[in-house]
């Protein structure tokens, strides 16, 4: 039976480096059967047909999914689809993300990245988690940022509302509306908010995967920094997007001593 991994946003950049440094670095057994999604078909395929030679006896196909479909369906109908063919999610890389370029920060902008970034990131894995339950040995990995370390709330009690243990989903969900009514009425400063849709929406990703962590403990369940790698969201990056992929790609495939619930960079545990 292959060994089922769902990359989310694998048309370019570091999700398709994902595609092809797991084709390179997985072993010949268990196949590989690997959907490389995309909320683009004609995209998607593209990207399929460049890893054209490179399976090495595994296997790639087009998964259509828009992360930032706020009804849900586009996930629904790819869980249906995995159902059908193959009962189970092994390995599910949440990697699709957005940022705007400027510097500018108002409610649109908020609104806009949490949509992808938070909000249909997390529909996504609730809505594929049964079938990751339903794998041997389940994992999670999702692509956070270092732009969403915990340090990035400056105030103390504002921040443990999103770091502190026993955090419930309901906890994070109020704390992340409360941030952005703040951002609408303009007192966020003043309530020890930071001005960053990007690095909060990453922050709160973070925070929502260690409480899911926490929640399911037979899943491992792990976030990271792929670094600052040049793609079309960071035209000034230093890595690779093959560079940026060597971090996913370890908490998809390695033994990682059943460390779960963890921020990972640079193929390491760091603080969060
Ligand atoms: N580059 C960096 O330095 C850096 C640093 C830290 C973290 N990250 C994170 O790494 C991940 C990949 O970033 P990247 O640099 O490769 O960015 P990118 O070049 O902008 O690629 C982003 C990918 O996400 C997809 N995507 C965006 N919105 C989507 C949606 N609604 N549904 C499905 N797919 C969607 C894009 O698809 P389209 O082509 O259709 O837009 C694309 O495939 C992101 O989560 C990002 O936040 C990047």
């Amino acid at each position: 039976m292959s060994k089922v991994i769902v990359v989310t946003g694998a048309n370019k950049s570091i999700g398709l480096a994902i595609v092809r440094q797991l084709l390179l670095k997985a072993p010949p057994n268990p196949r590989l059967k690997i959907y490389l999604c995309s909320r683009d078909s004609s995209r998607g395929q593209a990207a399929l047909e460049s890893l054209k030679g490179q399976e090495k006896g595994h296997e790639v196909v087009l998964g259509e999914l828009d992360v930032g479909d706020e009804s849900g369906e586009s996930a629904r109908r790819l869980k249906e689809r995995l159902e059908k063919e193959d009962g189970k999610i092994d390995v599910l890389v949440s990697n699709a993300g957005v940022a705007t370029s400027g510097p500018d920060f108002n409610r649109e902008i908020l609104d806009w990245t949490f949509a992808v970034n938070y909000h249909g990131t997390k529909k996504v894995i609730q809505t594929l988690l049964p079938l990751v339950e339903k794998a041997p040995e389940p994992r999670l990995v999702t692509v956070t940022s270092m732009a969403g370390f915990s340090g990035l709330i400056k105030d103390e009690k504002v921040r443990e509302r999103f770091t502190k243990e026993d955090l419930t989903e309901e906890e994070l969900e109020t704390a992340i509306q409360e941030f952005k009514d703040a951002v609408s009425k303009g007192t966020w400063e003043k309530e020890g908010w930071p001005s960053s849709a990007y690095g909060m929406s990453k922050l709160s990703l973070n925070a929502y995967c260690f409480l899911l962590a926490r929640k399911y403990p037979k899943i491992s369940i792990n976030t990271c920094c792929p670094g600052w790698v040049k793609t079309d969201m960071a035209p000034k990056g230093t890595k690779t997007p093959d560079q940026g992929a060597q971090t996913p790609v370890k908490l998809a495939l390695d033994d990682l001593g059943g460390v779960t619930g963890k921020w990972w960079q640079d193929e390491r545990v760091k603080p969060w």
